[in-house]
């Protein structure tokens, strides 16, 4: 089987298994204490924010994009599947890092083509919140759908600014998945104040105004990752940007550019924090994006106390690289994280919970609310999950409250369950590879989404 059936097989697949929940979250995985500290030198996948962009931004291109280092896991699997059914030519190989490479031939000035049926986007928000800007500048008519996860969450974010400037939607003000849209080749330009700092909904609108009549214009109440705004020009797209606002002029078109995806600082955060919890660990962690809208996860860990570095090494188009090096400290303090900061650190909150967890004095993450909404109520799942550490935490209103014990020592025969969550479940294993007793994860498989090689690789870094 090629690379290209392996993919169109396993993205049916995962879109298979992850319908069905119950056997997902029956399936547990001990996860035991590693025997050593992490020490040596990890490389984590390509970034998937980037990953997804550049498959998407290849797919509405005219001509042959080379990209590489492509982040192979479900969730970009699921954008590989959505612009192939629309008509792009992929052509990725596995390369031995595990990275995806090769060539994607877009639809260019002729327009995506009518799928034969629904697109499926599993698990991926970003997948179907970016495609509804693909697709509203078309004369189609798609149905978008997603595992049970995505189903609950919320698409009106999306419709409502896509409407405005000609798009239709079905069911009419469909507040969730499966929902169909409708795109004209006549889109009017807006000028749209977010009421939530989300790159998905920022790249959806400037996707959109980059073909409707005059100039498209997005203002953030705080500033969203910019990894859009950063690659469009290599796509030949003016993009005007500064922290919490961007705008498109209308009447631009998508050529063919090289993208090289650099690691991806999410899970970047994953390996630092076990570094940072595993008494006398010493890592770094190679070629990560360094983006400053990526970051705030690193600037966290500083300001409690940890001994953490970045280190620029160069860069993958605009976006800058470095190395990440972390060693373990025995005391750690609290901080607070303001609003502005959260768009920074969001998909880390989760982990970093877990870090505040074991420091002194109580952390607050203010205005988290957003963490309702992702692929689970991950503030719910964090309050949880730290009560069966026997940690107090708590939200008040949108703010998350974590009153950290230094020694934490965690009970013994501790069950997660990661709610199919990629995050909650690299989370928890965290308490059991970093701490004195094996933890059991309820559908610990659902890594596959972000990074596949999550265990494999912390393990590596502690033989
Ligand atoms: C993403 C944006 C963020 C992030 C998600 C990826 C992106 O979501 O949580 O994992 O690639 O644009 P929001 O746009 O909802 O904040």
């Amino acid at each position: 089987m090629s690379i290209n059936d392996q993919l169109a097989f396993v993205v049916r697949n995962d879109a298979a298994t992850s319908a069905d929940p119950v056997v997902a979250a029956e399936q547990a995985t001990l996860i035991e204490p590693l025997a050593r500290p992490l020490s040596g030198v990890v490389r984590v996948p390509g970034d998937k924010s980037i990953s997804h962009r550049s498959v998407l931004f290849s797919a509405m291109a005219e001509g042959a994009s080379h990209v590489s280092g492509v982040l192979d896991s479900a969730d970009v699997r699921s954008s590989i599947g959505a612009v192939r059914a629309l008509g792009a030519e992929v052509n990725l190989e596995k390369r031995p890092d595990g990275s995806l490479a090769g060539d994607i031939r877009g639809w260019g000035g002729l327009g995506p083509s009518q799928p034969e049926g629904a697109i499926d986007c599993g698990n991926s928000g970003t997948t179907v919140r970016l495609l509804m800007g693909v697709l509203a500048s078309w004369d189609i008519t798609v149905e978008l759908t997603g595992d049970d996860s995505l189903r609950r969450r919320p698409m009106r974010r999306i419709a409502a600014p896509l409407e405005l400037m000609g798009a239709r939607f079905a069911p009419e003000g469909a507040t969730t998945l499966p929902l169909s849209i409708t795109g004209t080749r006549g889109l009017a330009a807006i000028s749209y104040d977010s009421p939530v700092a989300s790159a998905q909904l920022k790249t959806a609108i400037l996707l959109a105004g980059i073909f409707a009549s005059g100039t498209t214009s997005v203002h953030e109440p705080a500033p969203s990752r910019n990894h859009t705004e950063l690659m469009l020009p290599g796509f030949g797209v003016d993009v005007e940007a500064a922290p919490g606002e961007a705008s498109v002029a209308g009447g631009q078109s998508l050529h063919a550019c090289d993208v090289d995806v650099p690691g991806d600082p999410s899970s970047a955060a994953f390996m630092a924090c076990a570094a940072a919890l595993r008494p006398d660990s010493t890592i770094d962690i190679e070629n990560v994006s360094l983006n400053e809208a990526r970051i705030g996860f690193a600037r966290v860990l500083e300001r409690m106390g940890a001994d953490i570095t970045l280190k620029p090494t160069g860069s993958a188009g605009e976006e800058p690289c470095g190395t990440i090096s972390v060693s373990y400290v025995e005391h750690l303090r609290s901080c607070e994280v303001v609003g502005r900061e959260i768009a920074s650190l969001v998909d880390e909150i989760p982990v970093l919970a877990l870090v505040a967890a074991h420091a002194e004095g109580t952390t607050v993450f203010h205005e988290v609310g957003e963490l309702r909404v992702k692929e689970t109520d991950r503030l719910a799942a964090i309050l949880e999950g730290l009560s069966k550490l026997g940690v107090r935490a708590w939200a008040e209103g949108d703010d998350l409250h974590i009153e950290g014990k230094p020694g934490l020592v965690v009970p013994e025969g501790l069950v997660f369950d990661s709610l199919g969550d990629h995050r909650l479940a690299m989370t928890w294993s965290l308490v059991g590879f970093t701490g004195a007793h094996p933890v059991s994860i309820r559908d610990f498989e659902a890594v596959r989404v972000s990074y596949p090689g999550f265990r494999a690789d912390i393990e590596r870094l502690a033989k």
